[in-house]
């Protein structure tokens, strides 16, 4: 279980270590594809039918919730799901402990031809520090030894055992499938310089410089050890890009610097003030006839009730509590509320690039905008990615 590293910072696995990752991701994808079957039969058939027929039917995700809570097959799924994912960090953490004194080595050596720039005077976010986000142990921070890069050592081998091979051989179809978008939807683009917001390993950002060979690469985020890991695999694989410590919220860049800003992943992990304060600005750092761009969660309000409620486990119980908050607003107003121009609001689902490859993906793109219960979930059977965002008039 470790296709996905082809690069210099990646770790020698014991064979221990390989049947340990495959017995947790066989767990991870057990419960949400089996167990997460099971549970859904168990509403569709039982306590959603009982409900209705009582007069109170279950019209929310929040009512879908209470009644489900209390049900066994919930508490089983909640618990191996739970269980299952704090087993992720545990057991791709034996392989990076032996090796962190040979991985921080590396990671210092000068770079070829992308840049590092950490600022060890930041401020972190609590939302970062005051929590172990998705109980991952330490969050993106924590710093065991001296340029440590331990976290982002931690991410980068969690991604395979966490997302069952779903996220695409380098980790990388979030930002493939975007940038392939962008370059086949609207080919007289070329942005020049693209940035990349809440980067933690560089995966999603490193697949911008294939599509756009001649833009510049830029990726911020608070974290140190996750940028110097990020910076070290770029190198490794031969990328150039610049790596920034600093805050989305506010950014250390003049007005208008780029063509493309975007994020994967990002802002659901924002409380809702600084999501605001981190689309001002992108708005403020994004020329006019650019365009900001996020891959995302799908909103609530386009999703069924009961797709809803399965997407809101993770606030409750996965220690990602901004979560639900941000599925529930109004993804154009946020925008708007930015600076953008209602009418330049673009949103769309997309199939995975890296699995399906141009040719399909460009006919799939042509077709509408579907939401289902493949948008925005790792799913064997063909995740739906979603994003949404607007140009800047
Ligand atoms: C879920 S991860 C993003 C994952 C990644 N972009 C991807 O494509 O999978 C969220 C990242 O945002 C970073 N972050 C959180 N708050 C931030 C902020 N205010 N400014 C910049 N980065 C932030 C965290 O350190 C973390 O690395």
């Amino acid at each position: 279980m470790n296709r996905s590293h082809d690069h210099e910072m990646a770790v020698t696995l014991t064979q221990g270590d390989r049947s340990r990752r495959a017995f947790v991701a066989t767990l991870r994808s057990h419960v949400l594809q089996r167990m997460a079957g099971e549970l859904r039969q168990h509403f569709e058939g039982t306590v959603g039918p009982e409900h209705a027929k009582s007069g109170a039917p279950l019209e929310t995700p929040e009512a879908i919730h209470e009644a489900m809570k209390v049900e066994f097959p919930f508490k089983a799924y909640s618990s191996v799901r739970t269980a299952a994912q704090e087993m992720v960090f545990d057991v791709v953490s034996d392989a990076v402990d032996r090796e962190l004194e040979m991985l921080n080595e590396k990671a210092a050596q000068p770079a070829k031809t992308g840049t590092l720039r950490l600022d060890p005077s930041l401020q972190l976010p609590k939302s970062v520090t005051g929590i172990d986000v998705h109980l991952s142990p330490g969050s993106y921070h924590v710093e065991h030894a001296e340029a440590d890069v331990s976290a982002g050592a931690v991410y980068d081998n969690s991604i395979d055992v966490f997302a069952f091979g779903q996220f695409g051989k380098q980790h990388n179809d979030i930002g493939s499938t975007l940038s392939n978008y962008l370059r086949l939807k609207f080919p007289d683009f070329t942005p020049a310089s693209i940035l990349d917001c809440g980067c933690t390993i560089g995966h999603n950002t490193l697949p911008w410089a294939e599509t756009y060979p001649d833009a510049e690469i830029t990726a911020i985020d608070v974290a140190a050890p996750v940028l110097r890991y990020a910076h070290a695999r770029a190198e490794s694989m031969g990328v150039a890009a610049h790596f920034k410590q600093m805050d989305a919220t506010s950014m250390a860049f003049g007005d208008e610097q780029f063509d493309v800003v975007f994020s994967s992943m990002f802002m659901h992990e924002l409380p809702l003030k600084h999501l605001h304060q981190y689309l001002k600005e992108a708005f403020r750092v994004l020329k006019p006839g650019g365009i900001l761009w996020q891959m995302e969660l799908p909103p609530m309000n386009a999703m069924p009730n009961y797709e809803n409620f399965c997407m809101n486990w993770d606030t409750y119980y996965n220690n990602e509590p901004y979560y639900g908050t941000f599925r529930r607003q109004d993804y154009q107003q946020l925008l708007i509320d930015a600076g953008f121009s209602a009418d330049q609001f673009v949103e769309a689902t997309m199939p995975r690039y890296t699995f399906i490859g141009e040719e399909a993906f460009g006919e799939a793109i042509e077709d509408g905008n579907t939401f289902d219960t493949l948008t925005g979930r790792m799913d064997p059977k063909g995740t739906r990615w979603y994003g949404f965002g607007a140009w800047k008039r």
